[in-house]
């Protein structure tokens, strides 16, 4: 396998609005972000990926681009920006672009054209179609509730949005609209960016005469799925994208590709096949959905979430590569989704046995700000403390029009909204969290007094050291970079287990899921001396050959220790 240095990084994703607030208007910003790069640093990161910071006006949070080239006022300055990057470089940090082209602002100076006429020199950089006897142009049903279709009054055509109706697609089979995109993110990466993440880029190909999908039974709009997702050119344009940006520069990229398989993901981010370095998949992130898709407050089952992330860790051995990840800004926080956040002890051991989990599997690990201190989901009563508005639509639409009532849905939004994971960065007791001097965009997690970042800094047990620790043995130790990867103990229903194996050397990580205690044996080839006790989320004890695991405890042994490593720098 060949090795890269984004193979063997640790990512620390930042959501400026709610990372840091530097000049009190209640509003994360770079100038925010460049006072904590410290943080960053001695956590261990060595990626920053930064959320979009361009011109929007925010409907979906900056996932809506009215300008590419230019930073959101309530961010700060392009000059602000070149300072984040600079100063991010003098420490040996990069920093990574999120890059949202599968559609843009309707602001955005391309949309703003293109509506203008139907002879428009833009018009064909979107989708426009004329309606079905004053119905949309298919059935498609859109990602945040309601038809993917708006009329737009100046020429009585409809344009497509699959996210907010201020979120036009950007038609790709149009060859300017390529190359308008390539200049773009060449002009970022002659700046000195160093890759980046690239937004649902799996829906970027639709099928032509765009077919109505397939309904779900009491559904109200069909699924655009089969025929936006991994479409017909995708990996075409993936490849050219490659061939005249990606590849004239030392980065990297990270494909957000909802619905990818493994076959498709082995193209997208196949080592040999020209177009993107990794994938997030997010199959593991779909185990707890129910009738209503990902509104529900089902537990996922252990056996699912083993099946799951073992597919891949074994699916893309030697052809691609995985990127790890529990959390991110449209996910809750794991401690409450997969862990158990009801007293402090399970908070904290479930964390960490979450963090051992994942961070000893093979692929690029990605740590979601916050996540390094344990922070939950919050539960805000009231609808209007919500800001998301995937999770406001969604509110209207299974309330007002398919009968879940209120209660029920105030559930779901407990346990699954994209707002759990937008509270703002809890970093000390003081007021407002230290997030900023006055009361901010959005609620605070009352946790923040128990839960921050101060407090855990001072504490050598604390989960944010726990998370240093993980980075610090993924440095020392290779085989936790390229080893591969053995489920072991597959039906035990507590304890998720596997093996990782680099040439003579193995490593045994033992996680156990429940709350309450697990036996278990050492499977035979660790039934030696020859062994040492790496990381644990309990007091490192005497290595016994069989044990019984405490509540949400995690293990971690190296074989062969003797046999010294190959350090990595
Ligand atoms: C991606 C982003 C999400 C955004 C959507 C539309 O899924 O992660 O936050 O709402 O794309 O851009
Ligand atoms: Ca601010």
């Amino acid at each position: 396998m060949t090795k890269s240095w984004w193979k063997e990084a640790v990512v620390y994703q930042i959501y400026p609005r709610s990372f840091m607030d530097s000049n009190g208007d209640g509003i994360g910003d770079l100038q925010g972000i460049i006072q904590k790069l410290d943080y960053i640093k001695d956590l261990g990161a060595n990626i920053i990926w930064l959320c979009p910071v361009y011109k929007s006006p925010n409907d979906d949070n900056g996932y809506d681009i009215s300008d590419y080239q230019d930073i959101l006022t309530e961010f700060g300055t392009m000059s602000d920006f070149d300072e984040l990057l600079y100063a991010a470089h003098e420490k040996g940090m990069r920093i990574i672009m999120d890059l949202v082209v599968n559609h843009t602002s309707d602001e955005h100076p391309w949309f703003v054209e293109s509506r203008k006429s139907k002879d428009n020199p833009y018009r064909d950089y979107y989708f426009w179609k004329e309606g079905k006897d004053e119905s949309p142009p298919n059935n498609w049903g859109s990602c945040f509730s309601g038809s993917a279709w708006k009329k737009d009054e100046q020429t009585g055509m409809y344009y497509l949005h699959l996210f907010s109706s201020k979120q036009p697609d950007l038609n790709w089979d149009n060859p300017t609209v390529r190359s308008s995109v390539y200049d773009m993110m060449t002009w970022w990466l002659d700046k000195g960016v160093d890759g980046f993440r690239m937004d649902v880029i799996s829906f970027i190909s639709k099928t032509p005469n765009l077919p109505d999908g397939p309904i779900k039974s009491g559904k109200p709009y069909g699924d655009f799925g089969p025929y936006s997702i991994n479409g017909p050119h995708v990996h075409e344009y993936l490849r050219e994208m490659n061939q005249k940006v990606l590849s004239h520069y030392d980065i990297m990229t990270v494909g957000e590709t909802p619905d990818v398989t493994v076959d498709e993901a082995k193209k997208y981010a196949g080592s040999k096949t020209g177009e993107l370095n990794m994938v997030f998949q997010f199959e593991h992130m779909r185990l707890d959905s129910g009738e209503h898709g990902k509104w529900s407050n089902n537990r996922f089952k252990l056996s699912d979430l083993k099946r799951v992330m073992s597919k891949w860790q074994t699916g893309l051995k030697d052809c691609a590569w995985n990127s790890l990840f529990w959390n991110n800004h449209d996910q809750p926080r794991v401690v409450s989704r997969f862990g158990n956040d009801s007293t402090p002890l399970l908070w904290e051991k479930s964390a960490k046995m979450l963090a051992t989990c994942l961070h000893m599997m093979q692929g690029t690990p990605y740590i979601y700000q916050g996540e390094e201190l344990g922070m939950t989901n919050v539960s805000f009563d009231r609808l209007e403390d919500y800001r998301d508005i995937e999770t406001l639509n969604a509110y209207d639409e299974l309330v007002h029009t398919q009968g879940v009532d209120p209660e029920t849905m105030m559930q779901y939004i407990h346990h699954i909204s994209r707002d759990n994971a937008r509270t703002p960065m809890q970093w000390d007791d003081n007021c407002n969290a230290g997030f900023s001097s006055v009361t901010p965009w959005i609620g605070i997690n009352p946790n923040y007094i128990r839960i921050n970042a101060e407090q855990e800094r001072g504490d050598p047990q604390s989960i944010y050291h726990y998370y240093q620790k993980l980075i610090q043995i993924r440095k020392q130790y290779d085989i936790i970079v390229y080893g591969s990867y053995q489920l072991i103990y597959e039906d035990d229903p507590q304890i998720y287990a596997y093996t990782r194996t680099l040439e003579n050397q193995k490593l045994l990580v033992i996680c156990n899921f429940s709350e309450a205690p697990a036996e278990c044996v050492f499977p035979q080839e660790f039934r030696t001396d020859n062994k040492i006790e790496l990381i644990a989320n309990y007091e490192i004890g005497s290595i016994e050959n069989d044990f019984r695991l405490k509540p949400y405890e995690a293990k971690v042994y190296l074989l062969n220790s003797a046999n010294k490593f190959n350090v990595s720098q």
